[in-house]
């Protein structure tokens, strides 16, 4: 099975991605989480990423595109995989689609901005493994710690209200595209194109997560 969750900064992309790998045990490649380990690492990827992420940008294609192609290519991957976070702009899909790789499912998930900014304020992350919470919405079972791994969870320096209007903007500048692209695909009538679902982004997570 390999699936695309596409959505805006804040969806809830992560949150039922977690539930997705589980089910159907695929990993979850979130090219968000594999970039900020790269600039927890201190390494030149991560040292040129830092700053466009703060900024609510995105890191070049031709990096990203280069990134996922490797990380595909591992062992786990043989059964499929869920991308998180890719493709957000057309050159990431056409490159997917230009190296074979055939998705069997994109995923929308649909959430106005209104709601967006909200659950960006009170998320809470856990770094190393990218599982995440809300204060209010999501709780960890023990305030400020992993469920699984009992670790402090952190913010994330990309959360602040400016830099999520800017990524917000992004999102409707470059990414949102891909709504109409997988959409004309799946309607094409090509055998081998992703089927489309869109599913309400708004309301618990256990909905949401049953709709998928
Ligand atoms: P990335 O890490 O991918 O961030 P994003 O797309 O902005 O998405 P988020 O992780 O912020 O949101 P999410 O949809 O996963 O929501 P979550 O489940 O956490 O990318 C970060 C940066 O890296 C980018 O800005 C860019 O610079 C770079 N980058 C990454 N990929 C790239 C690419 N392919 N090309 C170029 N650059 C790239 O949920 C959010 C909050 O809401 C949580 O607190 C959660 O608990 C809560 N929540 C979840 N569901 C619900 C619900 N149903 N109701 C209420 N609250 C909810
Ligand atoms: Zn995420």
């Amino acid at each position: 099975m390999k699936l695309i969750l596409l959505g805006a900064p804040g969806a809830g992309k992560g949150t039922q991605a977690n539930y997705i790998k589980e089910k159907f045990g695929i990993p979850q490649i979130s090219t968000g989480d594999m970039l900020r380990a790269a600039v927890k690492a201190g390494t030149p990827l991560g040292l040129e990423a830092k700053a466009i992420m703060d900024a609510g940008g995105l890191v070049r294609d031709d990096i990203i595109i280069g990134l996922v192609k490797e990380r595909i290519k591992e062992a786990d991957c043989a059964n499929g995989f869920l991308f998180d976070g890719f493709p957000r702009t057309i050159p990431q899909a056409e490159a997917m689609r230009e190296a074979g790789v055939d998705i069997d499912y994109v995923v929308e998930i649909a959430v106005p901005d209104e709601a967006i900014v909200e659950r960006m304020a009170g998320r809470r992350v856990h770094p190393a493994s990218g599982r995440s919470y809300h204060v209010k919405f999501n709780p960890p079972k023990v305030e400020g710690k992993d469920d699984v791994t009992g670790e402090d969870l952190i913010q994330r320096a990309d959360d602040v209200e400016e830099t999520v209007k800017k990524r917000l903007a992004v999102y409707h500048e470059q990414t949102a595209v891909l709504v109409g692209f997988y959409g004309q695909l799946a309607a094409s009538g090509d055998v081998k194109a992703p089927k489309y679902v869109k599913v309400d982004g708004v309301g618990a997570v256990e909905t949401i997560r049953d709709d998928i």
